[in-house]
């Protein structure tokens, strides 16, 4: 027989019956998510589990992390699947609030990461991160002690939320995961469902891209600038507008310029626009899988 599967709205209920799991023994992990589940989300929680022998999921659209012209109120919602796939996953709880629960009447808090969150998408997503890490802050605060993953395909958040997680003295280890992608090469996302078949296809210049500078890199090259350029030739063409193509330290995240040469680790972020929707992406030389074989 299955564990038993809760689904909990209130963060005094979800709180109780982390505490419940973490009674259990065996370890508690969590994965947080925005829902519209794909198999890229799933292998998050495989790596939960993996690690632990309970875990929770939380699904929240989370608006503070969206810009006024973005796609909050257009984000897909399919709860009654999400749910489903959780419990097939073998998720032991679920925390689906409501924003009034997670932004109580009167709330003025907000957690703000500094250096890590100014490069990259932070000048494209001008409060993006700080509502991430607000967010983030306050569902480990309702879950407790925890292993949490989080994917690199959000690179620059799992930098991000590592820093906090650390300076805030979170009883959290937050783990990476390796991105998940389709066989052609595509990251999997929630924002994928937007593209329509013809942008699809125009979406695997990235990872077309991607591994061709991890080819190049492999073969010795090192220049920031050669490497920046492989991906930005295959992306031109098929972007409708490209918002950077950045190679950057894979710690520090502060971008190398093209005439310096990348050390080992250096990592190659990308995002752009194909049609109305945005897509990132990012390898990290010497660590990440080519994202397809055949460029
Ligand atoms: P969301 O976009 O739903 O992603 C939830 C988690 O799944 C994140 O850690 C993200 O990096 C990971 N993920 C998404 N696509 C992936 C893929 N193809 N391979 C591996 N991991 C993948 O990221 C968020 O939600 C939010 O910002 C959140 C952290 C939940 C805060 O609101």
């Amino acid at each position: 027989m299955s564990a038993a599967f809760e689904v909990k709205r209130t963060a005094a209920e979800f709180r109780a019956a982390c505490d419940a799991l973490r009674a259990e023994g065996g370890g508690f992990g969590f994965v947080p998510t925005m829902g519209a589940l794909h198999r890229g989300h799933l292998a998050l929680v495989a790596e939960a589990r993996r690690r632990a022998a309970h875990v929770a999921v939380s699904i929240f659209v989370n608006p503070t992390q969206f810009g006024p012209h973005e796609d909050f109120t257009r984000y897909p919602r399919p709860l009654e699947r999400d749910l489903e796939l959780c419990r097939e996953a073998g998720v032991r709880l679920v925390f689906t609030p409501s924003p009034a629960e997670m932004y109580p009447a009167g709330e003025r808090t907000r957690v703000r990461v500094s250096g890590l969150t100014e490069t990259l998408e932070g000048p494209f997503r001008p409060g993006h991160f700080e509502g991430v890490t607000t967010i983030v802050s306050k569902l480990f605060a309702a879950s407790g002690p925890a292993v949490a993953v989080f994917g690199r395909k959000d690179y620059q958040q799992l930098k991000v939320v590592e820093r906090m997680a650390a300076d805030l003295l979170l009883p959290v280890e937050v783990v990476g995961f390796p991105t998940v992608r389709d066989p052609d090469g595509l990251a999997l996302s929630s924002r994928n469902a937007y593209l329509s078949p013809e942008e699809r296809t125009r979406a695997l210049a990235v990872p077309r891209g991607l591994a061709r500078a991890l080819t190049l890199h492999r073969a010795g090259e090192e220049s920031a600038g050669t490497l920046r350029r492989a991906v930005l030739d295959l992306v031109e063409p098929a972007a409708t507008r490209i918002d950077y193509v950045t190679v950057a330290g894979a710690d520090d995240l502060v971008p190398i310029a093209d005439s310096e040469r990348v050390g080992r680790r250096a990592l190659l972020a990308v995002a752009l626009f194909v049609g109305t929707t945005r897509l990132i992406d990012n390898i990290v030389f010497s660590e990440d899988n080519a994202p397809v074989t055949t460029p």
